[in-house]
């Protein structure tokens, strides 16, 4: 189950952290947070600005987020979920929760294998059951796999406009970071366009594993829906995202698969899911108090802004709602190599100990942290950062109590 809090319970944190004493922070940068959400939108809300048509489009979409289909829809042979709002539903529909996914591989000879003809590298664990007699079992990790990861459930506020962000901002970053410290420096991964098939910037998944959300949608409909769209390319981990998959990769059985979908699943599905993502609002900010500020200047002095980057800019866009606009993710969505806290699996040219930086808005609503939830507190989280989040990790411990204490109250009102 979700764990749902709500705003109510953040402004009481806060309330209640406001009154530690605010220190002075010398050599610190000026604190740049802004004023409380002006707009008072709330999870699950439409961007502020949208037309009349965007706005429609919005909630036809999230109609489409919210239906649960069946075996008549194209769902299975295997699958995870029957919605996407079955795991994308904390504080609102687009939030995120608790469920996990499992990826798998295996390294032979130093070199990653996704384990396509095993159900890999995503595996469904649910089979449809009772049709025409047909009874298709959910897959189980096969003896083969060495590598085993989980992936939470993210929530998808706000990210139509990191979608409308350009390639080259991500690369640009990357370059700044390499210019000030290459040990630090995160580095784009570089995925193909499911539709054209050209190299773009990752930016969607604990790994960044893919450029737009309309192959995330694409790819959540077949991975974790078992419904198949036509007309997808081939990853470079081996799957073909217009392809049935064949459970446990077995693809003498799909010949048996009695499912012939009356209701074809067709692209329309994929441009609703998508609208609605890409119209979703962010999650609303927290009351910026004095010792929030105090908190946001810590963040920047012990060197968590330099992955967590506090705002990017969306480029020219046909959406007046996203077209070059500030926003505040925190997150530069670029791969970093994060030692023991990577998972293991490859993707795209993401490497095994690679992760993305994970975004820190709505922070607050997280049901548990990190990209398989193995952290219960924010604090965790910080703890477990290795390899090039190393030093900021030992830098927070190194905080002064007060100090800590602020920059808690910081990552909470985000
Ligand atoms: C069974 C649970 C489940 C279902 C059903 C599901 N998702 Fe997800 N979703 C996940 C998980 C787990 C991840 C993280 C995946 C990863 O990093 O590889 C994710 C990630 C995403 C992301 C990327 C978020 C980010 O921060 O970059 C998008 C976009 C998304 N899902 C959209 C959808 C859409 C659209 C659907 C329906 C077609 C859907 N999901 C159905 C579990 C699910
Ligand atoms: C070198 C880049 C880097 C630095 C520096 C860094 N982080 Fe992270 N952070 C990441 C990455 C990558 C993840 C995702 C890791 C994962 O889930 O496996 C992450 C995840 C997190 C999460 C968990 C978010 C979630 O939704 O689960 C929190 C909280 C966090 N970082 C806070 C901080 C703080 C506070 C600092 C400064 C002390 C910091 N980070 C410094 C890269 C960085």
């Amino acid at each position: 189950m979700p764990r749902s809090r709500g705003l109510g319970f953040r402004l009481a944190t806060l309330a209640a952290a406001g009154l530690v004493a605010v220190v002075a922070l010398p050599g610190s940068r000026p604190a740049q947070a802004d004023p409380p959400d002006p707009d008072g939108h709330d999870f699950g809300d439409p961007l502020p600005g949208l037309t009349a048509d965007e706005l429609a489009r919005f909630h036809a979409g999230k109609e489409a987020f919210e239906e649960v289909e069946g075996v008549a829809d194209g769902v299975g042979p295997v699958f995870n979920g029957s919605s996407c709002a079955e795991c994308h539903n904390g504080e609102a529909t687009g939030g995120g929760n608790a469920t996990l996914s499992t990826r798998i591989g295996a390294v032979v000879d130093g070199r990653f294998d996704p384990l396509v003809r095993f159900g890999g590298p995503t595996l469904q664990t649910r089979g449809i059951v009772g049709l025409q007699g047909y009874e298709y079992a959910g897959e189980v990790v096969p003896p083969e796999a060495t590598v085993v990861a989980r992936r939470r459930s993210p929530p998808l506020f706000g990210l139509g406009l990191v979608d409308a962000v350009p390639d080259d901002t991500f690369r640009e970053l990357a370059r700044q970071q390499h210019d000030r410290d290459p040990a630090t420096a995160g580095r784009p991964n570089l995925v193909p366009d499911l539709r054209t098939g050209d190299t773009v910037v990752g930016r969607f998944g604990w790994k960044a594993g893919l450029g737009s959300l309309f192959d995330f949608a694409a790819d959540a409909y077949k991975d974790e829906m078992g419904i198949t769209v036509p007309g997808f390319i081939r990853t470079p981990d081996g799957r073909t995202i217009g392809e049935e998959n064949a459970p446990q990769g077995l693809h003498d059985l799909l010949r048996y698969n009695p499912v012939e979908s009356p209701n074809e699943p067709d692209v329309e599905d994929i441009v609703l899911f998508t609208d609605f993502m890409t119209f979703l609002a962010p999650p609303p900010r927290g009351e910026v108090t004095r010792e929030v500020r105090a908190g946001e200047a810590v963040f920047h002095r012990i060197g968590c802004a330099t992955c967590h980057v506090p705002t990017l800019r969306t480029g020219r866009h046909e959406v007046r709602a996203l077209d070059r606009v500030r926003f505040h993710p925190y997150s530069d969505f670029l791969l970093h190599d994060m030692g023991a806290l990577g998972d293991g699996i490859e993707d795209g040219s993401g490497r095994g100990s690679e992760m993305r930086t994970a975004p820190l808005w709505g922070l607050l609503t997280q049901p548990a942290y990190l990209h398989d939830g193995r952290a219960a507190t924010i604090e965790d989280a910080i703890l477990l950062h290795d390899g090039q989040g190393r030093n900021a990790r030992n830098r927070y411990l190194d905080l002064k109590r007060a100090n800590k204490r602020a920059l808690s109250a910081f990552l909470n009102s985000l």
